[in-house]
C-alpha cells in the first residue's frame, strides 16, 4: 500500500521518480506527488489527487518548476484523510524546508498531532504523515540533533508507533536522502554513481538490478555514490545486498492490453518456474530451510494463514496436504488467526502464504505463531520481504512480478507451492515414499502444459463475459477442491467488476443460498471429474438441475468429454482432464478470464480496481 520512490545522482530526478511511480502505481492510486530539491537548495513540491496521470498532467502544464537532482515521489492508498490534493504526499514542515513521504500507518499520530498543535503548529492535512514532516523539521532545526538529518530522522522514528517507511529530503542537505523503515517495505537500488530508494525493485529495475533489502527498524542514508545503514532503535545494522533476478520486460505489459491479461497468460511459466528445482529425484527441496527433517517429522498439525486469494490457495491445498500427510490442516484468515488464541505449540507448522510478503495481517500472524513456539514456513513471491525474513523456512513462488492488483499467476503459483509443502511433509513423515512423491511432483509439473491448453479454450469465456456484463449478481458453486475455486471466482468478480458475487459449497445450497436463485441468475458451477470422482460428480449434477429448475442460467465448467453434464449446461466450458486434486489449477483460469472480461465490458480499469491496492500493509 502506497508506493515510494527516491532518487539521488547526477541526472534530473523528476523523470526517474515519475517512471518509478508509474511502476509502483499498483500499490495505490488515490493520489500522487513529488518533491524535488534544486541545485540552489530550494524544495519544490507538486501533488494531485487521483491517478498518477493527473499529477503528470499538472507538471506538464508547467505550473511547477521541478528541476533538480534529488527527488522523492509517492503514490497513495489513503488511510488517514481522504484522497485529496492536500492529503497527497509529500508533506512538508511549516518552513517548507523538509519533505516526507510515507507508507504505513502511524498509530500514535493523534498524540503527536496534539503535541504539535499545542506548540502552535497549524496542520495543513488530515494525514498521519504530516506530523512526521513537522517533527523532522523541528528535530533538524534545534536541540541535540540540530543540523543532522539522519540523527533527526532516527530520533523521530523512535517516537513512532505502527508501520512506516519514511523517506525525507531537506533543503539544507542536497547531497542526501534519509529513510527509515519498520513493518513496511523499502529497498535500495545501487546505480552507477546514482542511488534509488523504493518500496519495490520494480521502481528502478530499468536502471539497476543491484539492490539491498533492509531489516526492521533500519535507518538508511543514501548519497549519489553510496549508502549507510544503521538501526534507529539501537540494534545491529541489518541489510542484505542481492541481484534482482527478473528484468524490465517482466514489469511491462509486453503487448497485452492489461497487466492482468499478461499475468493470466504467464501462468504456465509461473507454475513451471515455481516447481523447477524443487525435487532432486529423491527429496522435495525448499528454498531457505532452517527447519530440520527431525523438526518436520514431529509436526502434528498444520495451519495455513493468509488473506484473500492467498487464503483460497490454502483452502485448495488443504485437501491434498491432508490426503498426503494424514495431518490435520486448518486454513485460517490471517486477520482472524491471531485474535482468537489458536492452539499452537512447537509441533505446529504454520504456513504463511503471501504474494507480497508484506501483508500486515499475515505478518502479524507469523509473529504470533512464532511467539507461541510454532514453526513457520513462508510461501512467498517476493524475495527478501518481511514475511520470509521472519519465518523458519521459505518456499518462493517464482511467478515474477505481479502488477495487476487482482492476483492471478501468483495464486496459481501459491497453490503449486502449497502442494510442494504437502509433499515435503509427507516425505519427512514417511506417509509417502520418494517414488510416490516423485509421481505427484511429475503430475504437478505437467499442470503447466494443462494450463497452457486451458488458455487456448478461453474464447467462449470471453464471449460469455461480454454477455454477462449487465447481470446484477453471479453465484459460484463447487464441491471438494471446486469449492475454494468457487470462492476465488467470486472474489475475482467482486474486485474487478464490482458485482455481487458469492461462492458456495454446492452441498450448502439447500441450507439457504438456493433462495437467491431467480430467473436468469448466472450460476457458475465447477464440476469434478465424472471418472475420478463419480459420487461427487453425480451430487453436483443434482445441484445443477436444482438451480436450473428454478430459472438459473447455468454455466458449467467441466472436464472435456463429460457428456452427462451437457444437457444441464446453458453454457459449457470444457477443461483438459487432470488429476482431481490438481483441477483447481485449470478450473481457476476461466473464472479469472470471465471476471476480467466482464470488468472490461463494463469499462472498468482491470489492473487498478477501485478502493484496492496490491499490498495491504495495514490491518
Ligand atoms: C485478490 C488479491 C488479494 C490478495 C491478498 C493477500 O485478487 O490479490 O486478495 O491475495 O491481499 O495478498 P498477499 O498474497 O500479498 O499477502
Amino acid at each position: 500500500m502506497c508506493g515510494i520512490v527516491g532518487y539521488i545522482g547526477p541526472r534530473q530526478a523528476l523523470p526517474l521518480v515519475l517512471e518509478g511511480l508509474r511502476r509502483l502505481e499498483y500499490r495505490g492510486y488515490d493520489s500522487a506527488g513529488v518533491a524535488v530539491l534544486d541545485d540552489d537548495g530550494a524544495l519544490h513540491v507538486s501533488k494531485k489527487a487521483g491517478v498518477l496521470a493527473n499529477l503528470e498532467h499538472e507538471i506538464d502544464g508547467g505550473t511547477v518548476a521541478l528541476a533538480g537532482r534529488t527527488g522523492i515521489g509517492h503514490t497513495r492508498w489513503a488511510t488517514h484523510g481522504g484522497p485529496t490534493d492536500r492529503n497527497a504526499h509529500p508533506h512538508t514542515d511549516t518552513a517548507g524546508r523538509t519533505a516526507v513521504i510515507h507508507n504505513g500507518i502511524i498509530e500514535n499520530f493523534p498524540v503527536l498531532r496534539r503535541e504539535l498543535e499545542d506548540a502552535g503548529i497549524e496542520m495543513s492535512s488530515d494525514t498521519d504523515t504530516e506530523v512526521v514532516a513537522h517533527l523532522l523539521g523541528r528535530a533538524y532545526a534545534s536541540g541535540t540533533t540540530a543540523g543532522d538529518l539522519p540523527a533527526s530522522m532516527a530520533a523521530v522514528a523512535r517516537r513512532l508507533q505502527g508501520a512506516f517507511t519514511l523517506v525525507a529530503t531537506h533543503a539544507d542537505e542536497p547531497g542526501l536522502l534519509v529513510a527509515a523503515r519498520r513493518n513496511s517495505p523499502l529497498v535500495i537500488g545501487i546505480g552507477d554513481g546514482e542511488m534509488f530508494l523504493a518500496s519495490d525493485v520494480a521502481a528502478f529495475i530499468s536502471h539497476t538490478k543491484q539492490a539491498v533489502e533492509l531489516g526492521q527498524d533500519q535507518l538508511v542514508v543514501v548519497h549519489a555514490d553510496g549508502y549507510e545503514v544503521t538501526s534507529f532503535s539501537g540494534g545491529e545494522p541489518d541489510f542484505r545486498p542481492f541481484t534482482v533476478d527478473w528484468d524490465l520486460a517482466a514489469a511491462e505489459k509486453g503487448g497485452y492490453p492489461t497487466f492482468m491479461d499478461k499475468e493470466i497468460a504467464e501462468q504456465p511459466t509461473a507454475l513451471a518456474d515455481t516447481l523447477r528445482g524443487h525435487f532432486d529425484g529423491t527429496a522435495v527441496i525448499l528454498d531457505e530451510q532452517r527447519l530440520g527433517d527431525d523438526e518436520l517429522r514431529t509436526i502434528d498439525k498444520v495451519f495455513v494463514v493468509a488473506c484473500g486469494s492467498a487464503y483460497h490457495s490454502g483452502l485448495v491445498a488443504k485437501y491434498a496436504i491432508e490426503h498426503w500427510t494424514r495431518l490435520p490442516v486448518e486454513v485460517e484468515l490471517a486477520s482472524e488467526f491471531r485474535y482468537r488464541d489458536p492452539v499452537l505449540d512447537r509441533d505446529t507448522l504454520v504456513v504463511a502464504v503471501s504474494q507480497s510478503g508484506e501483508t500486515a495481517d499475515t505478518l502479524e500472524a507469523v509473529r504470533h505463531a512464532r511467539r507461541q513456539g510454532a514453526k513457520v514456513l513462508a510461501v512467498c513471491n517476493t524475495n527478501g520481504s518481511q514475511i520470509p525474513r521472519e519465518s523458519d523456512a521459505v518456499l518462493y513462488t517464482h511467478a515474477g512480478p505481479e502488477i495487476g492488483v487482482a492476483s492471478t499467476k501468483a495464486f496459481l503459483a501459491q497453490v503449486a507451492a502449497n502442494y510442494l509443502v504437502g509433499l515435503a511433509l509427507a516425505q519427512a513423515r514417511g506417509t509417502k515414499y520418494s517414488d510416490e512423491v516423485a509421481r505427484e511432483f511429475e503430475a504437478l509439473c505437467a499442470m503447466s502444459a494443462a494450463v497452457e491448453e486451458t488458455l487456448t479454450l478461453m474464447e467462449p469465456v470471453r464471449e460469455l463475459g461480454r454477455e454477462l456484463a449487465n447481470s446484477r449478481a453471479v453465484l459460484f458453486l463447487g464441491r471438494h477442491v471446486g469449492y475454494p475455486v468457487a470462492l476465488e471466482g467470486a472474489l475475482k468478480l467482486k474486485e474487478l467488476a464490482y458485482m455481487h458475487a458469492e461462492g458456495f459449497a454446492a452441498g450448502e445450497l439447500k441450507h439457504g443460498p438456493i433462495a437467491l436463485i431467480e430467473q436468469g441468475l448466472p450460476v457458475v458451477v465447477v464440476t469434478p471429474s465424472p471418472k475420478s470422482q463419480p459420487v461427487l460428480h453425480s451430487k453436483l449434477l443434482s445441484n445443477i438441475r436444482e438451480v436450473q429448475a428454478r430459472g438459473a442460467r447455468t454455466i458449467v465448467i467441466a472436464e472435456e468429454g463429460d457428456d452427462t453434464v451437457a444437457p444441464f449446461a446453458d453454457t459449457l466450458i470444457e477443461l483438459p482432464r487432470v488429476p482431481s486434486l490438481l483441477q483447481p489449477l485449470v478450473a481457476t483460469v476461466p473464472l479469472q478470464v470471465l471476471a476480467a472480461e466482464i470488468a472490461r465490458a463494463k469499462g472498468f480499469d482491470i489492473d487498478k480496481p477501485r478502493n484496492l491496492a496490491k499490498s495491504v500493509t495495514v490491518e
